[in-house]
């Protein structure tokens, strides 16, 4: 028992240390579309029905602002439909799956300064290495992953866990089994 409580310490330190490590990793250049993509996401389909905090999926670690955070998610048009179940994986070329994260209550409730992470699905064979997706950190989206890239293989190894659907931790199939 005591041993395993030590190894879960350990992985969250290594997580951790992750999490600063992300800031300085390799980048790749451009594949999917600039930051104009999803300036309008605020009026896409939120996929959170509520501000979730926590570690609703066991895998998040300290990772995207550590379990105090208060999260939301969106996905554009183009993959909404995977997303609800209405339409089969893979999601097609062009969707865009957006979270913001929020440090803590007061400042989702005053929406100061979400962190955004997002996942870009490329053109199929674009980025085999990331199961063809781009992932972004920061609204700007001057900092990419994909590839071999240090930071596509840092939100990958994680995202792995959801490889059964496409990489993507949070959807109506979620909500389902946990229901
Ligand atoms: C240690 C694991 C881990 C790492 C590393 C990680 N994520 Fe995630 N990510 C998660 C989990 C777990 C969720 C599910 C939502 C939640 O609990 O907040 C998630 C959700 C997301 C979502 C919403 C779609 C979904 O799958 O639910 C996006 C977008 C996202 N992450 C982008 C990224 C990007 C970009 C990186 C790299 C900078 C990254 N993630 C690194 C664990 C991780």
């Amino acid at each position: 028992m005591i041993a395993k409580q030590n190894m879960k310490l350990k992985s969250l330190a290594v997580l951790a240390l992750a999490g600063l490590l992300s800031a300085c990793m390799s980048t790749a250049p451009q594949l999917g579309p600039d930051a104009s993509a999803w300036s309008d996401y605020l009026s896409w389909y939120k996929v959170t029905p509520e501000p979730e905090t926590g570690d609703p999926t066991g895998f998040l670690g300290s990772v995207h602002d550590g379990s105090n955070a208060f999260r939301q998610i969106y996905v554009n048009s183009l993959g909404q439909g995977v997303n609800q179940g209405t339409q089969n994986l893979p999601y097609p070329e062009g969707t865009i799956l957006l979270k913001e994260s929020f440090n803590n209550e007061a400042a989702l409730q005053a929406r100061r300064s979400p962190d955004l992470t997002l996942m870009i699905k490329l053109a199929s064979g674009q980025s085999p290495e990331t199961g063809d997706w781009e992932y972004v950190m920061g609204a700007d989206g001057n900092r990419r992953g994909s590839g071999d890239s240090g930071l596509g293989a840092f939100c990958r190894d994680c995202h792995l866990f959801a490889a059964a659907h496409d990489y993507n931790f949070i959807n109506s199939a979620f909500y389902e089994r946990n229901q």
